[in-house]
Protein backbone atom coordinates (compact mmCIF):
# COMPACT_ATOMS: atom_id res chain seq x y z
CA UNK A 1 0.00 0.00 0.00
CA UNK A 2 1.28 3.40 -0.38
CA UNK A 3 1.74 5.71 2.52
CA UNK A 4 2.43 9.28 2.43
CA UNK A 5 3.79 11.09 5.28
CA UNK A 6 3.74 14.98 5.38
CA UNK A 7 6.00 16.55 8.12
CA UNK A 8 4.20 20.21 8.95
CA UNK A 9 6.76 21.90 11.09
CA UNK A 10 9.10 24.35 9.88
CA UNK A 11 11.97 22.74 12.15
CA UNK A 12 13.35 19.93 9.55
CA UNK A 13 14.70 18.36 12.11
CA UNK A 14 12.80 18.44 15.64
CA UNK A 15 10.34 16.63 17.28
CA UNK A 16 7.70 15.93 15.65
CA UNK A 17 10.03 15.05 12.36
CA UNK A 18 11.28 12.47 14.36
CA UNK A 19 8.01 10.83 14.83
CA UNK A 20 7.38 11.11 11.22
CA UNK A 21 10.50 9.39 10.20
CA UNK A 22 9.94 6.55 13.08
CA UNK A 23 6.05 6.07 11.56
CA UNK A 24 7.69 5.66 7.96
CA UNK A 25 10.46 3.43 9.41
CA UNK A 26 7.17 1.41 10.82
CA UNK A 27 5.28 1.62 7.52
CA UNK A 28 7.91 0.43 5.35
CA UNK A 29 9.04 -2.69 8.04
CA UNK A 30 5.21 -3.72 7.11
CA UNK A 31 5.78 -3.38 3.15
CA UNK A 32 4.60 -0.50 2.26
CA UNK A 33 5.66 1.66 -0.46
CA UNK A 34 6.64 5.36 1.96
CA UNK A 35 6.77 9.09 0.18
CA UNK A 36 8.25 11.34 2.92
CA UNK A 37 7.25 15.18 2.62
CA UNK A 38 8.03 18.12 3.73
CA UNK A 39 5.41 20.90 3.80
CA UNK A 40 7.34 23.97 3.63
CA UNK A 41 8.54 22.60 0.41
CA UNK A 42 5.18 22.31 -1.15
CA UNK A 43 3.05 24.85 0.31
CA UNK A 44 3.91 28.66 -0.04
CA UNK A 45 0.14 30.60 -0.06
CA UNK A 46 -2.60 30.63 2.51
CA UNK A 47 -5.66 29.81 1.07
CA UNK A 48 -7.83 33.07 -0.82
CA UNK A 49 -10.75 34.10 -2.38
CA UNK A 50 -10.75 31.43 -4.81
CA UNK A 51 -13.55 33.35 -6.86
CA UNK A 52 -10.86 35.73 -7.41
CA UNK A 53 -7.72 33.91 -6.96
CA UNK A 54 -8.69 31.32 -9.70
CA UNK A 55 -6.97 31.68 -12.86
CA UNK A 56 -9.37 31.39 -16.32
CA UNK A 57 -9.20 27.76 -16.76
CA UNK A 58 -10.46 27.37 -12.98
CA UNK A 59 -6.79 26.04 -11.56
CA UNK A 60 -5.80 27.50 -8.36
CA UNK A 61 -4.05 30.73 -8.48
CA UNK A 62 -1.15 30.43 -5.84
CA UNK A 63 1.82 29.19 -7.66
CA UNK A 64 3.64 27.04 -5.70
CA UNK A 65 3.93 23.08 -5.22
CA UNK A 66 0.60 22.14 -3.57
CA UNK A 67 -1.36 21.39 -6.61
CA UNK A 68 1.71 18.41 -6.89
CA UNK A 69 2.00 17.65 -3.43
CA UNK A 70 -1.72 16.85 -3.86
CA UNK A 71 -2.13 14.86 -7.49
CA UNK A 72 1.07 13.28 -7.38
CA UNK A 73 1.39 12.28 -3.46
CA UNK A 74 -1.83 12.79 -1.80
CA UNK A 75 -4.51 11.34 -4.13
CA UNK A 76 -2.62 8.65 -4.91
CA UNK A 77 -2.07 7.58 -1.51
CA UNK A 78 -3.59 4.81 0.56
CA UNK A 79 -3.11 5.96 4.36
CA UNK A 80 -1.75 9.42 5.47
CA UNK A 81 0.75 10.29 8.10
CA UNK A 82 0.47 13.93 9.38
CA UNK A 83 3.32 14.84 11.72
CA UNK A 84 2.55 18.29 13.20
CA UNK A 85 4.30 20.00 16.53
CA UNK A 86 1.12 21.59 18.37
CA UNK A 87 1.00 25.75 18.32
CA UNK A 88 -1.36 27.61 20.76
CA UNK A 89 -2.92 24.07 20.71
CA UNK A 90 -3.58 23.47 17.55
CA UNK A 91 -1.57 22.45 14.20
CA UNK A 92 0.96 24.40 12.57
CA UNK A 93 -0.50 27.18 10.11
CA UNK A 94 1.71 25.16 7.00
CA UNK A 95 -0.55 21.82 7.75
CA UNK A 96 -3.95 24.42 7.97
CA UNK A 97 -3.27 26.31 5.09
CA UNK A 98 -2.92 22.61 3.15
CA UNK A 99 -6.28 21.56 4.55
CA UNK A 100 -7.63 24.80 3.69
CA UNK A 101 -6.72 24.64 0.30
CA UNK A 102 -7.81 21.56 -0.18
CA UNK A 103 -11.53 23.61 -0.84
CA UNK A 104 -10.07 25.24 -4.18
CA UNK A 105 -9.63 21.64 -5.45
CA UNK A 106 -13.03 20.31 -4.07
CA UNK A 107 -15.23 22.68 -5.69
CA UNK A 108 -16.90 22.54 -9.37
CA UNK A 109 -14.54 25.24 -10.97
CA UNK A 110 -11.38 23.18 -10.36
CA UNK A 111 -10.92 21.10 -13.40
CA UNK A 112 -9.34 18.12 -11.38
CA UNK A 113 -12.19 17.68 -8.85
CA UNK A 114 -13.31 14.59 -9.82
CA UNK A 115 -10.27 12.97 -8.89
CA UNK A 116 -9.50 15.12 -5.98
CA UNK A 117 -12.92 14.28 -4.67
CA UNK A 118 -12.83 10.31 -5.75
CA UNK A 119 -9.44 9.94 -4.02
CA UNK A 120 -9.75 11.58 -1.02
CA UNK A 121 -12.19 9.12 1.07
CA UNK A 122 -11.11 5.79 2.11
CA UNK A 123 -7.42 6.86 3.75
CA UNK A 124 -6.64 5.67 6.64
CA UNK A 125 -5.01 8.35 8.30
CA UNK A 126 -2.39 8.46 11.72
CA UNK A 127 -1.64 11.79 13.33
CA UNK A 128 1.30 12.60 15.10
CA UNK A 129 1.50 15.73 17.52
CA UNK A 130 5.04 16.66 19.13
CA UNK A 131 4.30 19.81 22.37
CA UNK A 132 5.82 20.55 25.40
CA UNK A 133 2.75 20.77 27.41
CA UNK A 134 2.39 16.63 28.56
CA UNK A 135 -1.65 18.17 30.10
CA UNK A 136 -4.16 16.11 27.88
CA UNK A 137 -6.11 18.98 27.25
CA UNK A 138 -3.28 20.52 25.43
CA UNK A 139 -3.93 18.42 22.24
CA UNK A 140 -7.73 17.71 22.96
CA UNK A 141 -8.90 20.12 20.33
CA UNK A 142 -6.61 19.02 17.59
CA UNK A 143 -7.22 15.62 18.21
CA UNK A 144 -10.87 16.03 18.19
CA UNK A 145 -10.33 18.47 14.83
CA UNK A 146 -8.44 15.30 13.22
CA UNK A 147 -11.08 13.32 13.98
CA UNK A 148 -13.73 15.53 12.79
CA UNK A 149 -11.78 15.97 9.40
CA UNK A 150 -11.32 12.52 8.73
CA UNK A 151 -15.02 12.02 9.20
CA UNK A 152 -16.29 14.45 6.91
CA UNK A 153 -13.81 13.27 4.18
CA UNK A 154 -15.07 9.82 4.67
CA UNK A 155 -11.63 8.42 6.31
CA UNK A 156 -10.42 6.49 8.74
CA UNK A 157 -8.45 8.43 12.01
CA UNK A 158 -6.66 5.11 12.78
CA UNK A 159 -4.16 6.75 15.58
CA UNK A 160 -2.68 9.88 17.40
CA UNK A 161 0.67 9.90 18.75
CA UNK A 162 1.66 12.67 20.88
CA UNK A 163 5.36 13.33 22.01
CA UNK A 164 6.24 15.68 24.54
CA UNK A 165 9.41 17.66 23.97
CA UNK A 166 10.72 21.02 23.27
CA UNK A 167 13.96 21.12 22.27
CA UNK A 168 15.22 19.91 19.11
CA UNK A 169 15.35 15.70 19.90
CA UNK A 170 13.78 16.25 23.23
CA UNK A 171 10.83 13.59 21.74
CA UNK A 172 13.73 10.89 22.14
CA UNK A 173 13.76 11.07 26.35
CA UNK A 174 10.27 11.22 26.51
CA UNK A 175 9.76 8.22 28.83
CA UNK A 176 6.11 6.89 27.08
CA UNK A 177 8.20 6.21 23.88
CA UNK A 178 6.23 7.72 21.34
CA UNK A 179 9.05 7.40 18.97
CA UNK A 180 8.14 3.53 19.16
CA UNK A 181 4.12 4.19 19.24
CA UNK A 182 5.04 6.06 16.01
CA UNK A 183 6.76 3.24 14.50
CA UNK A 184 4.23 0.85 15.68
CA UNK A 185 1.49 2.98 14.30
CA UNK A 186 3.43 3.23 11.02
CA UNK A 187 3.15 -0.22 10.82
CA UNK A 188 -0.79 -1.21 11.41
CA UNK A 189 -1.99 1.55 9.49
CA UNK A 190 -3.92 -0.72 7.79
CA UNK A 191 -4.60 -3.62 10.23
CA UNK A 192 -5.58 -1.36 13.15
CA UNK A 193 -9.14 -2.05 14.31
CA UNK A 194 -11.44 1.33 13.92
CA UNK A 195 -14.95 0.99 14.20
CA UNK A 196 -17.57 3.57 15.15
CA UNK A 197 -20.71 1.64 16.37
CA UNK A 198 -24.37 2.75 16.51
CA UNK A 199 -26.55 1.03 19.41
CA UNK A 200 -27.58 -1.45 16.20
CA UNK A 201 -24.74 -2.27 14.34
CA UNK A 202 -24.72 -6.02 14.23
CA UNK A 203 -21.81 -7.90 16.25
CA UNK A 204 -20.01 -10.31 18.70
CA UNK A 205 -19.53 -9.44 22.32
CA UNK A 206 -15.70 -9.93 22.38
CA UNK A 207 -14.12 -7.70 20.40
CA UNK A 208 -10.86 -9.36 19.70
CA UNK A 209 -10.28 -13.29 19.20
CA UNK A 210 -7.06 -15.55 19.41
CA UNK A 211 -6.08 -14.82 15.38
CA UNK A 212 -6.01 -11.15 16.80
C1 LIG B 1 4.56 29.11 17.77
C2 LIG B 1 4.64 28.01 18.80
C3 LIG B 1 3.53 27.69 19.54
C4 LIG B 1 3.58 26.64 20.46
N1 LIG B 1 2.45 26.33 21.17
C5 LIG B 1 2.48 25.29 22.02
C6 LIG B 1 1.32 24.93 22.75
O1 LIG B 1 0.25 25.51 22.62
N2 LIG B 1 1.40 23.89 23.62
C7 LIG B 1 2.56 23.17 23.76
O2 LIG B 1 2.56 22.20 24.53
N3 LIG B 1 3.68 23.48 23.07
C8 LIG B 1 3.67 24.52 22.20
N4 LIG B 1 4.80 24.85 21.51
C9 LIG B 1 6.00 24.02 21.65
C10 LIG B 1 6.13 23.01 20.51
O3 LIG B 1 4.93 22.30 20.30
C11 LIG B 1 7.23 22.01 20.82
O4 LIG B 1 8.46 22.71 20.91
C12 LIG B 1 7.35 20.91 19.79
O5 LIG B 1 8.23 19.93 20.26
C13 LIG B 1 7.84 21.45 18.47
O6 LIG B 1 7.83 20.42 17.50
P1 LIG B 1 8.86 20.46 16.26
O7 LIG B 1 10.22 20.25 16.86
O8 LIG B 1 8.42 19.36 15.39
O9 LIG B 1 8.72 21.79 15.62
C14 LIG B 1 4.78 25.91 20.62
C15 LIG B 1 5.93 26.28 19.89
C16 LIG B 1 5.86 27.31 18.99
C17 LIG B 1 7.10 27.67 18.20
Amino acid sequence: MRVLVLKASPRRDGNSALLADAAAAGAREAGHEVTVRHLDDAVEGMLRDCRTCRRADGSCGIDDGYERLLLDDLVPADALVLATPLYWYGMSARLKSAVDRLFCFMSEGYPGSGTVLAGLPGKRVGVLIACEESYRGATLGLQAQFQELTRYLRQDLVGVVVGIGNSRGDVRLDPGNPLGAAADLGRRLFDARVTDYRFDTPRDNAVWSSAD
